[in-house]
């Protein structure tokens, strides 16, 4: 059992990963280890174009590496699958299915082959009550906030219960306000759900508040993991009690410094 929960959960071992263009071969990552534990919090963070989101689709298993492996739960990851649900930045409901139906898709798709047709509506029910959109499920897409639609795309990637959440910039698009909102209902979600999750971001407070570690990727061509911070602020965690605790403010410190003292946008990261 002990040995079992010590043993990482998703393993990124030796990947490189090289894009073909028209321009020739891009090589965009580079020898990435990565070892995440099950139920642990990793944010990615790094500056435009490092190579974050290429990094999270082949954990999803959108792409394939050029070199090396990966591996989810002792298996390798060989394409997308239901374990591995992915939030995108700019949530791909599809527009015409309301927000109940959006979510039920999903949940009908990995579990109604074995499930009845209540447990489905009750899978779905929950899940959407989960991130307070209980009130709001037979509304369209376009009849709700940007928020809201981000909350809803939560809702369908947990209602999978996915042995990992793999997370592109969720809030990205968000008004700062909705965005805290947000990033608080996920540390309640994720404290109840024990979820694993890998979440990119360019938001270092975001990164500290949520993160269990930070891997700090330097800047590409060719990027790789620069650092990683170990956060080892308690749980639960309280945003405003944190902004003056010290374990905080020096895990924001040590992101900003790697990210503008040491990695500055537009310096090449080649050794
Ligand atoms: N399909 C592709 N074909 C060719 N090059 C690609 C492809 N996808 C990404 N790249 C390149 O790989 C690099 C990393 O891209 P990626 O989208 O992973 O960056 P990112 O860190 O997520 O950036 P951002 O923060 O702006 O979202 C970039 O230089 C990008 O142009
Ligand atoms: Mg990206």
């Amino acid at each position: 059992m002990t040995t079992q929960s010590l043993a990482p959960f998703v393993r990124v071992q030796q990947a490189d990963m090289v894009f073909t263009t028209k321009q020739g071969k891009f090589p965009a990552l580079r020898d990435i280890n990565l070892d995440i534990a099950r139920g642990e919090f990793v944010s990615l963070i790094g500056h435009s174009g490092c190579g974050k989101s290429t990094l999270l689709n082949l954990i999803a298993g959108l792409l394939r590496p050029t070199n090396g492996g990966l591996l989810c739960d002792g298996r390798e990851i060989a394409g997308p699958g239901p374990e591995r649900a992915v939030v995108f930045q700019n949530h791909s409901l599809l527009p015409w299915l309301s927000c109940f139906d959006n979510v039920m898709l999903a949940v009908e798709t990995v579990f109604g082959p074995r499930e009845s047709k209540p447990r489905l509506i009750e899978r779905t029910e929950a899940a959407l009550q989960l991130v307070g959109m209980g009130h709001a499920m037979a509304k369209r897409p376009h009849e709700i906030s940007g928020g809201m639609k981000q909350r809803v795309g939560i809702a369908r990637a947990l209602a999978m219960e996915p042995k990992v959440l793999l997370m592109d910039e969720p809030f990205g698009a968000l008004d700062a306000l909705t965005r805290a909102h947000l990033q608080d209902e996920l540390l309640k979600i994720v404290a109840a759900t024990h979820s694993t999750v890998v979440m990119v971001t360019h938001d270092v407070d975001e990164a500290v508040l949520l993160s269990d570690r930070i891997v700090m990727m330097t800047n590409g061509p060719a990027a790789t993991i620069g650092e990683i911070l170990p956060v080892t602020l308690a749980r639960p965690r309280d945003r405003v009690a944190l902004a003056e605790d010290p374990v905080y403010m020096h895990a924001r410190k040590a992101v900003i410094d790697f990210l503008y003292t040491r990695h500055r946008h537009g310096e090449s990261a080649a050794a």
